[in-house]
């Protein structure tokens, strides 16, 4: 689906650099069908020697002739970037925007024309293809924009398509996701080291423990409660362990930090939604 397309990525940071990473590993696209911005300088010499494609800032020149535009900057930079391109922009082009919190109806109100456009929330483990994207489209998105979005996400991992009013559930969930694991990682290794393991050998356990554990559950569509019960022995230590976990309220700690961060996902542009005219 992707064969001879050409993607301009407006906003060439941690999230863009990822999912670029990720699309020239897994050879979907050359580096020539590529082209990035960033809004300084300094950052051109570290996207065109990291990514080895034309990088620039500006995203007029950046978006034209291009067939897909993915918009990378942060939220709070979405609404001057689209007005920005939207003078130059023409009506097949697609956007896909994978900010948090930006709607699909955030991005077309914005536009002159009735570009299709697909909102995307995928997450840092794009970069080594073992990324998670939650996918949605707007009013004009038809079966193939979806489809050719998919066919994006999809070289860089698995994708799901969602309602849109779930997006910021997802955005809470898989792409803020990493960051509550590696604290997790971190803290298992920590016990190790406590408990006498080399630092290096106790987060070598931990993480692929959690690799074991979610390729466990992926593959064999098991309840995680289910694999959980096959690892606790009667009376044995796992037991133990686990009554340490419900003391310490981690599930009820878990829900709740994706609960507010999908709090804090629905507020980010809120305020300039409030105030477009
Ligand atoms: N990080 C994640 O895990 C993650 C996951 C899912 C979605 N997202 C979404 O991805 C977007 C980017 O997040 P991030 O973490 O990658 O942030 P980031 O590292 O700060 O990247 C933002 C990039 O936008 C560039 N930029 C700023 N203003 C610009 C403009 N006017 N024109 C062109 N480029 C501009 C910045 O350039 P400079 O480098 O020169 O500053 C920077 O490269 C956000 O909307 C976020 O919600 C992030």
């Amino acid at each position: 689906m992707l064969e001879g397309k050409s993607i301009a990525v407006l906003g060439v940071g941690k999230l863009g650099e990822a999912l670029i990473s990720g699309l020239l590993k897994d050879k979907a696209l050359k580096p020539e069908q590529i082209q990035g911005t960033v809004a300084r300088d300094g950052s051109i010499e570290r996207v065109s020697q990291r990514l080895k494609i034309k990088v620039g800032r500006d995203n007029k020149a950046c978006v034209a002739g291009k067939d897909i535009i993915i918009l990378a900057v942060k939220p709070q930079n979405m609404d001057k970037v689209l007005r920005e391109i939207s003078e130059v922009l023409q009506p097949e082009q697609m956007l896909v925007s994978v900010a948090a919190s930006v709607t699909t109806a955030f991005v077309e109100q914005r536009l002159t024309a009735d570009n299709p456009v697909v909102r995307a929330m995928p997450n840092t483990p794009s970069v080594i293809n073992v990324g998670m994207t939650g996918l949605c489209g707007g009013k004009h998105a038809k079966q193939d924009h979806l489809s050719t979005c998919e066919a994006i996400f999809k070289c860089v991992g698995q994708t799901v398509f969602v309602e849109e009013h779930l997006m910021d559930a997802v955005t809470a969930l898989s792409a803020s996701g990493p960051a509550y694991l590696y604290v997790v990682i971190e803290s298992l290794a920590e016990a190790g080291v406590k408990l006498g393991i080399p630092r290096e050998t106790s987060t070598l356990l931990a993480a692929q423990t959690m690799l074991g554990a979610s390729t466990m559950v992926l593959d064999s569509k098991s309840h995680p409660a289910m694999l959980k019960d096959t690892v606790t022995t009667p009376a044995g230590c796992t037991i133990d362990g686990l009554m340490e976990l419900e003391e310490g309220k981690l599930r009820v700690t878990l829900i709740k930090a994706v609960v507010k961060a999908a709090e804090r996902a629905r507020e980010l542009v809120h305020s300039q939604n409030q105030n477009y005219k």
